[in-house]
């Protein structure tokens, strides 16, 4: 089984979807905001506070070079990946990447209570999160191999989606 890389807006499923995957499967599970808060010893919101985004950026792209020598990888990458156009190419080279999509109203609730994601600082409300979604939808779709909709599934129905269409892509 190839890498699978999930990718997706904020509060998509995300870690959810990973966690359920490792159980499924012998792979092993890296978060990427985890991973580079523990090599930071900083929390995400801390490191955009103490350095900005563009430097967390850099650290997401040097952790998706990074990851392509494993192997047996279900990684879970940060909502903002995507941003940057060199990091697609990385994702590809990573594994098959997976788009989880999710309503901006099941967004909201997912992430509503949430003190972790420095971009929705100040801006807690379906209609940021729709606008900022809609700005970002066409990378996320240019980075997508397979897209599934998270909306009023259970995380074993989407793992059951991810993982058949993955097999559907192997060559015979
Ligand atoms: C971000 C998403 C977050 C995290 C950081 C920036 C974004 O990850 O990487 O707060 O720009 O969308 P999650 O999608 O896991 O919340």
């Amino acid at each position: 089984m190839k890498n699978i890389v999930l990718i997706g807006f904020m509060g998509t499923g995300k870690s959810t979807i990973s966690a359920k995957l490792k159980e499924l499967t012998d792979m092993q599970e890296i978060d990427m905001d985890e991973q580079i808060s523990l090599n930071e010893g900083m929390s995400i919101p801390q490191i955009f506070e103490q350095y900005g985004e563009e430097y967390f950026r850099d650290l997401e792209s040097a952790m998706l070079k990074e990851l392509t020598e494993q192997k047996k990888l279900i990684v879970s990458c940060g909502g903002g990946v995507v941003l940057r156009e060199r990091n697609r190419g990385l994702m590809k080279n990573l594994g098959a990447v997976v788009l989880l999509t999710a309503k901006p109203e099941t967004v909201f609730e997912r992430v509503r209570y949430s003190k972790n994601r420095p971009i929705l600082n100040g801006n807690m409300n379906v209609e940021f999160i729709k606008e900022l979604m809609d700005k970002r939808r066409e990378k996320y779709l240019a980075a997508a191999e397979i897209i599934i909709e998270t909306d009023g599934k259970e995380a074993a129905e989407i793992c059951g989606e991810i993982l058949n269409r993955i097999e559907e892509g192997k060559p015979a």
